[in-house]
């Protein structure tokens, strides 16, 4: 096991009531990582994250940071700060005193409180603006004096809850690219809990999916979009379409299980006459007005052709089941006109996933 970075290790949180809120959690992030917690609400993120901080602490299990040893150490004493989603600004103090004001509690003198900070409130962007009041600035602006004033301290580690959920889409889309450039330049980890996908792959060098407190998957954007290991990992990913079955038999390397929809063949092996299930993602998907094949295919109802800018997402309809297929943006007027009609939607054998019963 690696000594340095943030390791977790057999990391469990039990609440009064028999509440599991993490359970067995394993986790090595290496220095300079940007590392994103995705899951759905209640899955043990922000527990997760008080833990490493120090606002929490583990029923059992250790939390060791560059082979040192947290348990039982202060949140103040760790190399780690929070920025907490409702981050909480002094209304009447300035940017600049508010980002110093950490230090002040840290008995730095006040000449070098105010080079330190405004080091810091430069780093953000935020030189223009470090007289005004927090309700002088927009949401973005907010979060970046938040920002500051955990950069001020110099941690190891930053851990972000939810830190772009208050602000409308647009700042949204700008916060991440910022946050990616500021965790750059800086080089130290980022700890990022999100539940939306979107924001996680966009963000993240690795992705730790969360659920039912356990930790599914660890992965890159790419390998976790691409080769999701189980069912939830598949589905809380989205735009992964989920076949169940039986398998019965195999051919090459391959296995065919016998579905509801009819057979799907797959890469992978499993024993005949289990239960198994695989995933095929939206965009290997084709879709033509042609008969369906035997394996591999399925005839489904085209509802709606949502237009996404660079791509066609299509919401179809598998006997009462949801499919979706993702197609170029330049089919658009094609498949537009097939809003409401059956058409037959295929894909490889190699393209799609057997997952982890
Ligand atoms: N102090 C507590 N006492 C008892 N149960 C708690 C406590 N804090 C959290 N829990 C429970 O632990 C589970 C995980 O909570 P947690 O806040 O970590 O979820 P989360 O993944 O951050 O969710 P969200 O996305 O909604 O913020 C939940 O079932 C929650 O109700
Ligand atoms: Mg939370």
């Amino acid at each position: 096991m690696s000594d340095t970075g943030l390791v977790l290790k057999d990391v469990y949180r039990i609440f009064p009531g028999d509440v599991t809120a993490v359970s067995d959690v394993n986790l090595e992030i290496a220095n300079g990582e940007y590392v994103v917690f995705l899951g759905p609400s209640g899955c043990g993120k922000t527990t997760t994250l008080r833990i490493i901080a120090g606002h929490d602490e583990p029923s059992s299990g250790t939390v060791t940071i560059d082979g040192e040893l947290m348990n039982g150490v202060s949140p103040a004493k760790r190399p780690i700060t929070t920025v907490f989603q409702h981050y909480a600004l002094f209304p009447h103090k300035s940017v600049l005193n508010n980002v110093a004001f950490g230090l002040k509690m840290q008995g730095v003198d006040k000449a070098e409180r105010e080079t330190q900070a405004k080091a810091a409130i430069e780093l953000v962007g935020l030189t223009k603006f470090m007289d005004r009041k927090p309700r002088e600035l927009s949401g973005g602006q907010q979060q970046r004096v938040a920002l500051a004033r955990v950069l001020v301290t110099r941690p190891k580690a930053i851990l972000l809850d939810e830190p772009l959920g208050g602000l409308d889409r647009l700042l949204q889309m700008k916060m991440r690219v910022e946050l990616r450039a500021l965790q750059r330049e800086l080089g130290i980890t980022f700890i990022h809990v999100t539940h939306n996908q979107e924001e996680a792959l966009s963000m993240a060098d690795r992705i730790v999916v969360m659920g039912d407190a356990i930790v599914q998957q660890v992965g890159t954007p790419e390998h976790l979009a691409r080769h999701p290991r189980n069912e939830f990992v598949a589905s809380f990913m989205g735009d992964n379409n989920v076949f169940h079955g039986t398998v019965s038999g195999s051919n090459g390397g391959n296995v065919i299980i016998d579905t509801d929809y009819g057979k799907v063949e797959v890469e992978g092996s499993a024993a005949s006459g289990s239960t198994a299930s695989m995933a095929i993602r939206a965009a290997a998907v084709k879709i033509s007005t042609d008969a369906a094949p035997a394996t591999n295919g399925v005839r489904v109802r085209l509802d709606f052709a949502e237009y996404l800018g660079d791509s066609v997402k299509l919401h179809m309809d598998l006997d009462g089941k949801p499919f979706i297929a993702k197609v170029p943006e330049d089919r658009y007027a094609e498949v537009r006109a097939l809003e409401g009609k059956d058409v037959t939607a295929t894909w490889a054998a190699e393209d799609g996933h057997l997952l982890e019963q």
